[in-house]
Formats: C-alpha cells, structure tokens, sequence
C-alpha cells in the first residue's frame, strides 16, 4: 500500500520564523492539512496571473454582448479563439488532456465540459455556461459566467440567482487561515436552504503557474476541513449547482460532457482570486 504523506511547511534552519511560519506550523502540529511553500505565489506571480484574468474577463464580457438565441457554441468558440490570440494569449482549454476546443460551453442539464460544436444552437430559454481559462507569458487565470437566453422559467432563474449567490458566499466566508471546508460548507448550506443540490464530483482548484494546482477546493463539507488558506495562495471557488440530484455522468461518446443523471438543470459561476491579509480579492472581474 502507498501511504500518501500530508504536504509539510517547512523552515530552513536557522531562519527566523515570520508571523505566517508560526500560524502555519500551530496548524500543522494539531494535524491540519497546509499548504507547501510552492503554493504561495510572489507579487510577481500574482500581477501576472492579474494580466491573465484582465484578457479572461475581457473574453467573457466579448461573449456577455454576442451571446444570443441562434447563435452555436461553435461560433462562442471562435469569439473566444479569435479574442485571446489577438491580446497575445492561449486559451487554456485548447488540447488540455486532449480538450478539443478553447472554451467549455454547458448549456441546461449539462453540468461542465461542454464541447462547443455547430449543432448546438442556442435557444431562447436556454441558461447556458461559458467556462473561460486564458494562459497569458505562463499564467493561467480562470472564470465562468451563466447567461440565459432571453428569458427564462422563474425556477432556472432562481437556480442561475442561487449558483451566483454561492459562489458570493463562498468569496465571503474565505479570509486568511480559514479552511477549505468552511467554504465548502457556506455554499452547501445556501444550495441545500435552496432546494438545491451541490455537485461533489469536480471542485475548484489552485490555479496560476499551472491550470489545475492544489488545493481541491469542493462546495461541500465540513468547516475546519481541507487546506488552510494562506495569503499568496491563488485558487478558484466554481460551485457547481444542480436542481435535481447533485449525481452526473460523463457522456461515454466525448469522454468530457457531464450532464446531471436526472437531467434537470445546472448552473455554475467561477472567479480566480487570490488570498489577501484581508479575504480574497478577485483576479478575472
Ligand atoms: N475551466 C474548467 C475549470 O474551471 C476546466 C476545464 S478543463 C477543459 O476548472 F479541458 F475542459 F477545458
Ligand atoms: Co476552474
């Protein structure tokens, strides 16, 4: 059996502890999970991953004033495309473990990973994610918006309203030295009080000098457990909402489309931030 080992935060001998080695390690010493130093971005890293999310949020605002009825998830596609190489970018979908496309386009039960293609055209009615991740001179920023199509039925609304609302929660309760779980827990309470059901399948994530980082960041769970957040630390927060059963399947044909196993809607909303001596501050608005 391979024992898996916690991440340690480590001291080099004989440099003096800073008031962040001494949290970290009172954490630690009681059997938390912490952060390795790697996680801890500089403030150069971090304006560049500030660089990325302006090019992100200019694509998911591009895609705000086309998006409408008879449009394709192609054409989302090459908006998104066409936008990113021309600020000098990459999307950072694009043959992401073999990704085919440079943005992920889920539309009503589809939960995330939607492919864009011609045939899917959008219809009014619809509530549709647009899951936008830019690389820009190495670092990557990541963020989602839902947009419905025309109007709506008042109970997709109220799930799109609820999905916003969590992630809003979520950016509320992350304050330094708080844990992954308390985050976690503050979106699974509003969803539940909701009626709704948190996808546990897939989390938010670090982010930054890679697309996928440490820590898993899930929607669920308890206060006090998971990865304590430390300032410097950059991640998501992408509660993923269903109406129905938080279950989903993985269509066996694409091997990426997750739709929710009851077929009833989803929606998400996704911000990269990094984590301040005060909260989080949002890097892609
Ligand atoms: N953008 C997704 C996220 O929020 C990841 C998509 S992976 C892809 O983490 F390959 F489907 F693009
Ligand atoms: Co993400």
């Amino acid at each position: 059996m391979v024992k898996r080992k916690k991440p340690r935060w480590t001291v080099p001998v004989g440099v003096e502890l800073t008031e962040m080695d001494k949290k970290i390690l009172y954490y630690q010493e009681r059997g938390c999970l912490v952060p390795t130093r790697n996680l801890i971005k500089t403030p150069e890293q971090i304006e560049g991953i500030r660089r990325s999310g302006v090019i992100n949020t200019g694509v998911l605002d591009l895609i705000a004033k086309e998006i409408r009825a008879g449009m394709s998830t192609l054409e989302i596609d090459r908006l998104v495309y066409d936008y990113t190489l021309s600020h000098g970018a990459i999307p950072a979908p694009l043959n992401y473990e073999g990704f085919p496309k440079s943005v992920c386009t889920s539309i009503n039960e589809v939960v995330c990973h939607g492919i864009p293609n011609e045939f899917d055209v959008l219809e009014e009615g619809d509530i549709i994610n647009v899951d936008v991740s830019t690389i820009l001179d190495g670092y990557y920023s990541d963020a989602s918006r839902m947009f419905v199509i025309g109007e709506t039925t008042p109970e997709k609304q109220r799930l799109v309203d609820v999905a916003r609302e969590c992630l809003q929660i979520g950016m509320d309760v992350a304050k330094p030295y708080c844990f992954v779980g308390d985050i976690g827990n503050a979106i699974e309470k509003h969803a539940k009080k909701n009626g709704f059901s948190v996808v546990r399948d897939l989390c938010g994530h670090g982010v930054g000098l890679a697309f996928h980082e440490e820590p898993e960041v899930a929607h669920f769970g308890r206060k006090g457990t998971g990865m304590l957040l430390v300032p410097g630390m950059v991640f998501t927060i992408e509660p993923m909402i269903n109406m129905g059963t938080w279950e989903v399947f993985v269509d066996e044909d694409d091997e990426w489309t997750v739709v929710t196993e009851d077929e009833l809607p989803s929606a998400q909303w996704e911000h990269t931030f990094v984590m301040t001596e005060n909260g989080v501050e949002v890097l892609t608005y």
